[in-house]
Order: C-alpha cells, then sequence, then structure tokens
C-alpha cells in the first residue's frame, strides 16, 4: 500500500478543474452490460474503481478501455452473466452490474461486493426489488443467482439505498410492463444515471420524488458526459478552508454543490461562482457549526462528513455531526483525535474546535477518511505521514497533482 507525505501549515491557493463523478459513472458503465453497440463515455476519473469496472466489463465479453479521460466500451460480445468475486470484491458498485445482466440473459450470480467498510452493508434491497420484479434468488456457498424474466411492478424502499435504487432503474427498463419505485435515491449521481439510460434509449422519468421506469426497452449505449463529482469538490473546498486558503474549482457549480455551498458560508467562507467555476476564500478562523445530521439527498451527504468533522475540528467553538447513513463511518475519528483534534463519540460526533493541529502519522481506512486525513495534515503545522494511500487513490483522480497545483507540499511513496 502507498504512502502519503504531507508537508502541512501552508494555505492552499490555486485553481483545479474537478473531474467526473465516480459515483455516477460507476452505476452507468455497470448498465452497460445490459445494453448492446459501443459506448462512449466523455468526463471518466482514471481512478482505481473504475479500473475494476473495465476488467468486469471485459471480464463478461465485452471490450473496455479508458483513454484520456474517456471510457470506450464494445458490448456486442458480452456473454456472461456471472459477475467475478475477483475483481468484484474490490468495489461496492460491481453489485450493480446485476440489473443489466438480468435484462439482458434473465439471469446473474454474484458474490457479496466489496467496498469500504462502513458498518454492516447489507444488499437486501436490491434482492428485495429483484424478487418484486419477479425473479427468483438463492444463495449457495456465498454465490447468489438471481434468475427470473421481469414483469413491471411498485416497489417501495424502506430505505433510499443509492446502489438498490441505481440496480432497480437499471433491471426494471427490461421488465415487461412500468415499474414505480417509491421512496428512492434521489442524490444527483442517480439523476445522472437516468439521464444517461434515457439517452441510451430508456423512458424514465421522476415525479413527486417517485421513479416510473416504462419497461421492455432495447437499451444502445450513446456518447453521455458524466456529471462533475460533488464529493471531490467538496474534498478540496474543506481542505482550502482549512488552511485558510483561496481556490478556484473549473467545472462544478453552486446547485451542484447543494448544502455543501450552505454549509462553506455557515463557516464564514468567502464564497464566489461564475458560469463554470467556483472560488472560495476562507478570511478568518471558520465558525463552529451546532448541529449537522448526515442524510440521504438532499441532506448533508454522508461522502464528506469525514472531511467536514475534519474542518470543524479547527473551527472556533463547539459542532455536532450525527451519522445516520452508515453505522461504521467513524474510524477517520481515532486517527483524527492524533492530530490534536478534540472530538467525542457520544450520540453522534462532539467537535470542539481547537486553534492548531500539528503534523502526524495516521492511518487510512478508506477512501472518504482517508482524504479528511490528507486534508487536515495540510492544516496541521509540521510533517504528516497517511498509511494505506491506495484507498484514496479509489475515488480521487490524480490526488498528489492537484493538492501540488494547490501549493500543498505532498509525496506519494509506493511501498
Ligand atoms: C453509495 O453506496 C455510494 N457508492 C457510497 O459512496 C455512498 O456513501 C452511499 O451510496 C450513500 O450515499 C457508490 O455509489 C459506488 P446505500 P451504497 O445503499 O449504494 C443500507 C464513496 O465513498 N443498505 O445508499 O452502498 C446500508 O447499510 C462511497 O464514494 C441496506 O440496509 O449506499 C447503509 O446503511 C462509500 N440494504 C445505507 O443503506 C441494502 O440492500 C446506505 O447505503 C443496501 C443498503
Amino acid at each position: 500500500m502507498a504512502e502519503i507525505k504531507i508537508s502541512g501549515g501552508r494555505r492552499l491557493r490555486g485553481e483545479i478543474t474537478v473531474s467526473g463523478a465516480k459515483n455516477a459513472v460507476l452505476p452507468e458503465l455497470a448498465a452497460l452490460a445490459g445494453m448492446n453497440g459501443t459506448g462512449v463515455i466523455y468526463n471518466c476519473p482514471d481512478i482505481t474503481d473504475i479500473k475494476t469496472s473495465v476488467d468486469i466489463i471485459r471480464y463478461l465479453g465485452g471490450k473496455a478501455e479508458l483513454s484520456k479521460g474517456t471510457l470506450y466500451a464494445d458490448l456486442n460480445g458480452i456473454n456472461s452473466y456471472e459477475i467475478p468475486s475477483e475483481p468484484g470484491c474490490k468495489m461496492r458498485s460491481s453489485i450493480t452490474f446485476c440489473g443489466g445482466l438480468l435484462g439482458r440473459f434473465g439471469e446473474t450470480v454474484f458474490s457479496k461486493p466489496g467496498g469500504c467498510i462502513l458498518g454492516e452493508r447489507p444488499i437486501d434491497l436490491h434482492l428485495y426489488g429483484f424478487k418484486a420484479l419477479g425473479a427468483e434468488t438463492e444463495e449457495t456457498e456465498g454465490l447468489i443467482r438471481v434468475k427470473g424474466r421481469l414483469k413491471g411492478t411498485k416497489i417501495n424502499l424502506r430505505y433510499p439505498s443509492v446502489g438498490a435504487t441505481q440496480n432497480i432503474i437499471i433491471a426494471a427498463c427490461y421488465a415487461k410492463g412500468q415499474t414505480v419505485i417509491e421512496n428512492p435515491s434521489l442524490e444527483p449521481e442517480t439523476l445522472d444515471l437516468i439521464k444517461f439510460l434515457n439517452t441510451c434509449g430508456a423512458g424514465i422519468k421522476v415525479k413527486n420524488s417517485c421513479i416510473y421506469i416504462e419497461g421492455e426497452r432495447t437499451l444502445k449505449s450513446k456518447p453521455y458526459c458524466t456529471m462533475p463529482d460533488r464529493i471531490e469538490a467538496g474534498t478540496y473546498l474543506f481542505g482550502a478552508a482549512m488552511t485558510g486558503g483561496k481556490i478556484s474549482l473549473r467545472g462544478i457549480s453552486p446547485t451542484e454543490l447543494g448544502i455543501v455551498w450552505d454549509i462553506l458560508r455557515k463557516t464564514g467562507c468567502e464564497l464566489k461562482y461564475g458560469r463554470d467555476y467556483i472560488s472560495l476564500k476562507s478570511i478568518e478562523r471558520l465558525k463552529a457549526i451546532d448541529e449537522i445530521v448526515v442524510k440521504p439527498y438532499p441532506g448533508f451527504p454522508t461522502d464528506l462528513q469525514p472531511q467536514l468533522t475534519a474542518m470543524l475540528s479547527i473551527a472556533k467553538g463547539k459542532s455536532i455531526i450525527k451519522e445516520t447513513v452508515f453505522e461504521g463511518r467513524n474510524r477517520h475519528i481515532s486517527q483524527l483525535l492524533k492530530f490534536g483534534a478534540d472530538i467525542e463519540e457520544n450520540k453522534g460526533f462532539i467537535i470542539t474546535g481547537t486553534k492548531k493541529l500539528k503534523g502526524a502519522d495516521v492511518t487510512a481506512f478508506d477512501l472518504r477518511g482517508g482524504a479528511a486525513l490528507c486534508m487536515t495534515a495540510l492544516a496541521a503545522e509540521g510533517e504528516s505521514r497517511i498509511k494505506n494511500a491506495d484507498y484514496i487513490f479509489r475515488g480521487y483522480k490524480n490526488f498528489g497533482e492537484k493538492i501540488s497545483d494547490l501549493g500543498g507540499e505532498i509525496s506519494i511513496i509506493n511501498n
């Protein structure tokens, strides 16, 4: 695993371009499994998880290649419905290949997906959706088989799971008749997937917070440009705010940032925006925020909770963050304490801001937690080392280069 070395205490200054959204392009790549034709997806970030998706498409018999931020795929050769446990076990979104494979072959086989350890991460809602569409599911020796002709129906999700919503949407495109999903994920990444599928010939609408999918569609992949990554953007904005910096991000807007924009404002950052950029200036010590509840969209996104926790650890005053999405998204807390942060876990994270943080040797346990530790290292006085940095490269394109472009002093040691 690689290790990152950061010399902190400098203000971040400069401009970078936001990459395509990992959590939008992953379900879009997975949806290709049900299609024919040749696909082109622009604004595709060159990160580990995308490479894993490319490997899965090739394993299924298709062709795929990522070149200079564009994904080229030829899906005509897909001849297998079995999602390989290697590399499928490396990431959560390998399960999203099921929807397309079910539509194409009427069957799919997979082993429990991998991904960041953020708690139990069951897949019951995925299976619930497939069964509601008329498929049968069985589990033998760790392999899950889903089989059946799909028929449109009404599905009410007990929880607006992002992945389960996406999987059901994709499968429902091939079902006989209309499917309605009640209480679905309405994350921007899910809406981007819907836009992609409609570009490829699907008939999907969002109305009164429900998703309506017309069935029996033959989807043909068409060129598409994925949305910008609001989580990557928020990560660098929080990092810049922590260092008292002044940065601009190209390729993102306040609308795409949503509540993150409001939170940055509340901490006292000076924010500006134009047609295709936003800029942040952190002129004085950040203000604390009484209470933030992390929840499904349009709530504060769980994928920025570690970065927000880090940022508020140097704000003036006491903040409380309640994480309601992943019960296990707290492994960054013990590492933040090593920098001198004052955080107590008690029905949420009670953060008492400290003026200064000091460099420390810490370990990343997951993708977003790792990114939060790097942003903290940039703000802390002195040297820091972040072990298990490979987690970070799963979701941040050109991570080291972008931090250097913003004036951060970073080096990556490949062990
Ligand atoms: C997606 O994961 C994202 N991953 C995650 O980003 C993100 O944190 C998450 O959505 C929430 O926004 C991708 O898009 C590849 P969920 P997913 O299903 O689909 C429970 C990152 O850092 N649940 O909405 O796995 C689950 O346990 C990653 O980029 C069930 O109970 O998220 C969790 O508590 C991390 N049963 C909650 O729902 C199920 O069948 C949210 O999970 C599925 C989920």
